[in-house]
């Protein structure tokens, strides 16, 4: 399990996440709850929560007001649900962690949770959480949601049910070095998949390595630019966040159709694809050896991507930016016997990219 914390100036973001993509308000944290520098509204949606935080004052917390004035709306914290954080931790600092916040325990009437906070890739960190002492649905010391909104009721579920991976963008040649950090500091390895190699289209290119813990319930694909006849979309991500981050949250879902049926209905926006992908698509399926099930005039319908090899399938979805810098956005995904990342699909879909990238002048 795991849990993701935001930064964002706004309370509206939560409520966003709710409306358009099928989250509930389960937590709250404010001037109520006697916490006089930070806002927090927690929402969930089955094994995922997101954290939105804001500073209340014009100075205070100075490293959230640096955070948010660099970065902008993003992923600050990447946390994860830990059974053994001493030996964690011990390993961590042997091999060199920047450990950001000591060990430190929470209690309410449910339990206590003890919790780490380890620096990472650029200005992220990550958050380990003991909750084998705890039972609460999420964390100790949230009090009751302040929002309430009527609409919620009344929309269609979305099933998004666990976060699938988390891909974070690194400057030019630093991949290699985020990667080995995982591997060193929090015992990762490489996920090799086909999707672990370069990536490029005409324009545009990009190296990848995925790194997963020891039960592979965690997968982190490190991404960084590479040399193409334009701006690579990763360096792109990099100049307008200031520096390496999260570039993207998969989600995942049982029934994509379903869930994006929904999340149209809500109105979510989503990357256009161009009709020549499902044409390509199409001639491409009727040479391979596995069946989708799906009805491919419905992905069509709802741009939905597959991509497959000679065992499986996935199908997903990227939505469009989750706020007015071009840094963070969100994916949707189903796997059908298929542990890539879409690499088969990084042509088409990133040409689509770069449509957009292009209407920003970045190409
Ligand atoms: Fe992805």
């Amino acid at each position: 399990m795991k849990f993701l914390s935001y930064h964002v100036a706004i309370l509206q973001a939560a409520e966003f996440y709710c409306v358009r993509l099928g989250f509930k308000p389960v937590g709250y944290q404010g001037l109520e709850t006697g916490h006089r520098l930070v806002a927090s509204h927690v929402v969930q949606q089955n094994d995922i929560f997101f954290v939105f935080r804001s500073p209340l004052e014009p100075e205070k917390p100075q490293d959230m007001q640096q955070q948010l004035s660099r970065h902008g709306d993003g992923v600050k914290d990447i946390a994860f649900s830990v059974e053994d954080l001493e030996g964690i931790l011990r390993v961590a600092v042997a091999n060199g962690a920047c450990v950001v916040r000591e060990p430190w325990e929470e209690s309410d009437e449910n339990g206590t949770v003890k919790m780490v906070t380890l620096q990472t890739y650029g200005d992220t960190v990550h958050t380990l959480i003991d909750r084998s002492r705890y039972h609460g649905n999420f964390l100790p010391g949230y009090g009751a949601p302040t929002l309430k909104d009527p609409l919620l009721d009344k929309l269609p579920d979305c099933n998004l049910l666990r976060i699938d991976h988390v891909v974070g963008n690194q400057p030019d040649l630093e991949m290699t070095t985020v990667a080995d950090w995982y591997e060193k500091i929090l015992g990762f390895h490489r996920f090799w998949s086909v999707d672990d190699t370069q990536l490029h289209t005409e324009f545009s290119s990009l190296r990848s390595i995925v790194v997963a813990n020891y039960e592979e319930t965690i997968k982190m694909p490190i991404n960084e630019p590479a040399e193409g006849k334009r701006k690579s979309q990763i360096q792109e991500y990099v100049d307008y966040y200031g520096g390496a981050g999260v570039q993207h949250v998969a989600m995942y879902t049982p029934n994509i159709i379903d869930t994006i049926n929904s999340l149209r209905a809500r109105g979510q926006h989503f990357l256009e694809v161009p009709d020549s992908y499902y044409d390509n698509l199409r001639e491409r399926l009727s040479k391979a050896k596995i069946h989708v099930n799906e009805d491919i005039d419905t992905l069509q319908k709802l741009k939905i991507l597959v991509d497959f090899d000679e065992k499986g399938y996935l199908l997903q979805i990227f939505t469009k930016l989750m706020q007015d810098r071009p840094t963070l956005f969100l994916e949707i995904i189903e796997r059908h016997n298929h542990q890539g990342f879409g690499a088969g699909n990084f042509k088409s879909l990133f040409e689509a990219f770069e449509l957009d990238q292009a209407a920003r002048g970045n190409l």
